[in-house]
């Protein structure tokens, strides 16, 4: 019995240790946070677009944007004039879920330039916001090469837009955790 007790007293020492040891790894891992910043320019129309409207919603709701799909491979820059350096792309699609209200739905890969920092590293990000919101956020639910297993969040500003177009620049902050 006294045997049984020690072995008992044993596996609980170890599962302690074990469970110590998971949760530094954890705790060094989301202290190896990244945070980028740029700019990404959406231009909806003229020989350079970068994003596109593929699918229109139903006429029944002329009133709504609701079933719109866009497809995007808008250029990313370090400043938010057009001509500022390129660090990447993002490529995906953005879809107005929202029959009432400004909903978005998100799903895009940011792919940073073979000759950056991030050398042909991915983010891949995905979300729902409310298109009336002043700072959007998305979650950063993956990538690739040196984000693989990221997580973390994106804040989205809208840095300039043009109504008579519908071109937009956005100020994105990206805060990623990724393990190495
Ligand atoms: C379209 O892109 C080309 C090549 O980068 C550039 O020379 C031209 O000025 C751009 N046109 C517009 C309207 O932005
Ligand atoms: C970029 O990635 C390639 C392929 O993984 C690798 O061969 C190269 O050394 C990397 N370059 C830098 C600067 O990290
Ligand atoms: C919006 O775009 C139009 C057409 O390219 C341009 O003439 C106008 O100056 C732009 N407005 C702003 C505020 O940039």
């Amino acid at each position: 019995m006294a045997s049984f007790h020690r072995s008992i007293f044993f596996l609980l020492a170890v599962t302690a240790v074990v469970t110590a040891l998971a949760s530094t790894a954890a705790v060094a891992a989301d202290a190896d946070m990244t945070r980028l910043h740029f700019y990404m320019h959406a231009t909806l129309g003229g020989p350079n677009v970068t994003t596109v409207r593929v699918v229109e919603g139903p006429a029944a709701l002329a009133d709504s944007n609701f079933g719109d799909l866009y497809v995007i491979d808008d250029p990313l820059t370090d400043g938010p004039a057009p001509t500022s350096m390129l660090v990447g792309r993002a490529q995906g699609f953005y879809l107005l879920d929202s029959i009432e209200g400004s909903g978005v739905l998100v799903s895009a890969n940011l792919g940073f330039a073979a000759n950056g920092p991030h050398n042909g590293s991915t983010i891949a990000v995905y979300g729902s916001y409310a298109d009336d919101q002043p700072e959007k956020e998305l979650s950063v639910v993956g990538g690739s090469r040196k984000f693989r297993f990221a997580h973390g969040y994106v804040l989205i500003k809208t840095y300039s837009f043009n109504a008579t177009t519908g071109d937009s620049i956005l100020e994105l902050d990206v805060y990623v955790t990724a393990n190495k």
